[in-house]
């Protein structure tokens, strides 16, 4: 029996340099997401930085170094170093222990934002981050009703807003905050930014992964101010398919390139209504979703069926994804989440220059950037 020839770290990274992060889309030698920790005989032991215990991400990676090592004879064996990249914290930035900011928006009343928030919020959680919810829609909120919680939030030693707590999330609405929930609200602007400025300053968010703000209908100022307020990572854009809708999306797609917020991507619900023979109709038309991710350059995220259940359930307190999690509705909504983890990361990734994956610690930015 010959002995096996020893492998060279030479020809070990030769052989490695074609892995490409699935994440940031560059070879990971070179952006540092893979690292060489030594070889023992045809076993390569490594390092990979990846953004969240995701085992479809962990196993594309694998797979692309086991193929790339097959030759060589060797083995991998890899060692994972989860860090979940931040968003930028500004010196004064309110939250600065909240690493992503997620903004749940449309430019249309009606489409579905609220449903997709708290959804898309349960599915982070579900995926095991640390999630809370901001009700920014004073108007009209439907955070309480669609987590099926209400009461008065307490305040802590500190004097904060504790967030009231449902499905191991934080959450905080103005609903929480009036004696009947049914008040019509008639603050005007100032008021409103007041509120929303509280949510933000005042509530004891403590350390989240993610906060997903359910945006009022409408361009808003909302978005505006808080974008000037701290570095948001991204917008999500919720749409129905039918051209009615679009135009309003548009403009929604249009505030977000004016103030500077990214759009990690577009959702598209009420796509399509499946039978009870499978047959799919689309009911109120196709491709509105995907002519909104054209223009806005982005992702399409998803596409929601209309499910009976999806209003059912959050009228009943508990979100499809948590009451139904094998749903159609239900996995289109954690596919959307999946998505959103990957892009924030990956947009960490290009602001900070493309070069290095990011780690975990927070980049520091001293005064506004725009
Ligand atoms: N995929 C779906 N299938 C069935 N019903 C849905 C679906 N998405 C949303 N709905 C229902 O449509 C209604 C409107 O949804 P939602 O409140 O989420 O919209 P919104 O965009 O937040 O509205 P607003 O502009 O008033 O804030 C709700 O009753 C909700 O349960
Ligand atoms: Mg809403």
């Amino acid at each position: 029996m010959t002995e096996l020839a020893p492998i060279s770290q030479e020809t070990v990274q030769k052989a490695l340099a074609q892995v490409v992060d699935p994440t940031f889309e560059k070879p990971m030698l070179e952006i540092g997401s893979l690292t060489l920790n030594g070889i023992q005989g045809q076993q390569v032991n490594l390092k990979a930085r990846i953004s969240t215990d995701n085992p479809k991400t962990k196993s594309t990676i694998e797979q692309a170094v086991r193929e790339s090592l097959a030759p060589l004879g060797a083995e991998p064996a890899i060692d994972w170093d989860v860090q979940m990249p931040s968003r930028e914290v500004l010196q004064d930035d309110p939250i600065p222990n909240v690493r992503n900011v997620i903004l749940v928006m449309s430019g249309k009343g009606g489409v579905g934002k609220s449903t997709c928030a708290a959804n898309l919020a349960l599915s982070l959680k579900r995926q095991g981050m640390r999630v809370g919810v901001l009700d920014a829609d004073i108007y009209g909120p439907s955070i309480p009703t669609m987590f099926g919680i209400a009461g008065q939030p307490r305040g802590n030693a500190d004097g904060k807003i504790v967030p009231l707590e449902r499905f191991g999330m934080k959450l905080m609405s103005i609903g929480f905050l009036l004696e009947d929930p049914n008040t019509a609200i008639v603050w005007r602007g100032p008021m409103l930014h007041g509120a929303l400025q509280q949510f933000v300053n005042d509530v004891d968010w403590g350390e989240l992964d993610f906060l997903v703000l359910d945006l009022p209908p409408g361009t808003g100022d909302v978005a505006l101010t808080l974008a000037q307020r701290l570095r948001v990572t991204g917008a999500v854009m919720v749409t129905t398919p039918q051209e009615v809708a679009l135009q309003d999306v548009y403009k929604g797609v249009n505030m977000c390139k004016r103030v500077g917020i990214p759009i990690l991507g577009v959702v598209e619900n009420m796509s399509y209504f499946m039978d009870t023979a499978g047959v799919r109709h689309e009911l109120f038309g196709a491709g509105g979703g995907q002519k909104i991710a054209d223009m806005a350059e982005a992702p399409l995220l998803g596409q929601i069926p209309m499910e009976v259940g999806v209003r059912e359930w959050s009228d009943k307190g508990t979100p499809v994804v948590q009451a139904a999690p094998d749903s159609l509705a239900a996995a289109a909504f954690a596919e959307v989440a999946e998505q959103v983890v990957e892009l924030s990361a990956r947009e960490h990734f290009t602001r900070t220059g493309g070069t290095k994956a990011p780690t975990a610690d927070q980049p520091k930015r001293l005064k506004i950037l725009r």
